[in-house]
């Protein structure tokens, strides 16, 4: 069997989960290590509780290593929102978002700019939600000092182009929410400034294994406002307050979840033996056939048709009196969707069989029979 072989014959659910990007039921080898580890931790051995404590240092280097990242510029955080408000909170002056993000950043750069009125929020809302090169280069001012914007959108499943805003924004500050993609798709992180992600959707890995990434510029730019105890340079700070370490270590509170971080280092084995590039491959095909069948019933789909803008979420969008019934075909099919806001959200992963596509493009069938043009 080769990687990919074994990684596909891991997806060992139902039938019928189309949701990988609400959340990712758990991998075997994630579920088996978690039981081995909470022994471990139930030892009351030494060696026992350091062995699980290492997947610290473990996890840390496999993100660097699906970033093409130094582990040193890698933190665990409990979840993508805890990272993006530790780089959020940092920021001074424009920060530009897309009014549609998802709530971690509108909701993180809202209280961050009424709290610390140091941060001017320059909104973009652009129609179909999608933040484009051009989008960002015609609301840039000279007081953007920062943009924040999802890798994959949780809504339209868009993919933005990091390189090319990149372009556009020279040396601004970019923040990144890449949960939505993060080891399903290769792209360059090094673009990047900060890059934040959890494991618990397209990884597998169960929630708790957040993480971020602070590149140079951020180390140098974005103050550590949220510094806790363990973000200083040494062992524990005691009836002294050093200042925050220079390095990303700055951007944490306190220790991590240790059994967090084993869940997470053993998804992120599974991702690099596997290689992110055909990973990539599959689920543009998976997504592909989703497509598909969408197209075969005429229900319009929002998500871009070229793989390089997209990932693993195709968003369809029927007319506003098709939505419910959709929804219920797809339901009464046994089909686990995200349906929000009249929008049906269907996430396959690298392991969705044709079992499932099959049974999606039979309640795609009987929802079109009974349609009313
Ligand atoms: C784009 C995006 N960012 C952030 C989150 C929330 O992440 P976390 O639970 O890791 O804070 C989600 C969850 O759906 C999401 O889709």
């Amino acid at each position: 069997m080769t990687d990919l072989d074994s990684y596909l014959a891991s997806f060992d659910g139902e039938p019928g989960y189309l949701d990988w990007a609400a959340f990712g039921p758990l991998s075997p080898a994630v579920r088996a290590e978690a039981q081995g580890d909470t022994e471990l931790l139930g030892s009351g051995r030494p060696s026992s509780i350091d062995l699980v404590g290492d997947h610290v240092r473990e996890a840390r280097e496999l993100i660097a290593e699906v970033m093409g990242a130094d582990a040193a510029q890698v933190v665990l955080q409990p979840s993508t929102t805890a990272g993006l408000m530790q780089a959020v909170y940092g920021l001074a002056g424009g920060l530009m978002l897309g009014r549609g993000e998802f709530p971690s950043l509108t909701v993180a750069a809202t209280r961050a700019a009424e709290a610390l009125g140091s941060i001017e929020l320059q909104w973009l809302e652009p129609q179909d939600g999608f933040i484009t090169p051009d989008i960002v280069r015609d609301a840039l001012t000279d007081d953007t000092h920062a943009l924040a914007v999802s890798l994959v959108d949780f809504r339209t499943g868009y993919r933005v182009d990091l390189e090319a805003l990149r372009d556009v924004i020279g040396d601004r500050i970019l923040i990144v929410d890449a949960i939505q993609g993060f080891g399903m798709v290769d792209v360059d992180y090094s673009v990047a400034d900060v890059v934040c992600a959890q494991g618990y959707k397209w990884l597998r890995a169960g929630r708790g294994t957040g993480f971020a990434w602070f590149g140079d510029r951020a180390l140098e730019r974005i103050a550590p406002v949220l510094s806790g105890f363990t973000g200083v340079e040494g062992d524990l700070p005691l009836d002294v307050v050093p200042p925050p370490a220079a390095s990303a270590q700055a951007f944490t509170v306190s220790n991590p979840d240790t059994l967090a971080a084993a869940r997470l280092a053993t998804a992120l084995r599974e991702i690099v033996d596997v290689g992110v590039a055909s990973i990539e491959t599959e689920i543009a095909a998976r997504a592909g056939d989703v497509i598909f069948f969408a197209d075969r019933y005429e229900i319009p789909v929002v998500t871009p048709r070229e793989p390089e803008r997209r990932a693993g979420i195709v968003t369809l969008a029927p007319a506003p009196q098709d939505a419910a019934p959709l929804a219920a075909s797809l339901a009464n099919h046994g089909l686990t969707v995200t349906v929000r806001s009249g929008l049906v959200r269907v996430a396959p992963h690298v392991g969705t069989g044709a079992n499932t596509l099959r049974l999606f493009g039979d309640a795609l069938a009987a929802f079109s029979s009974t349609r009313v043009w």
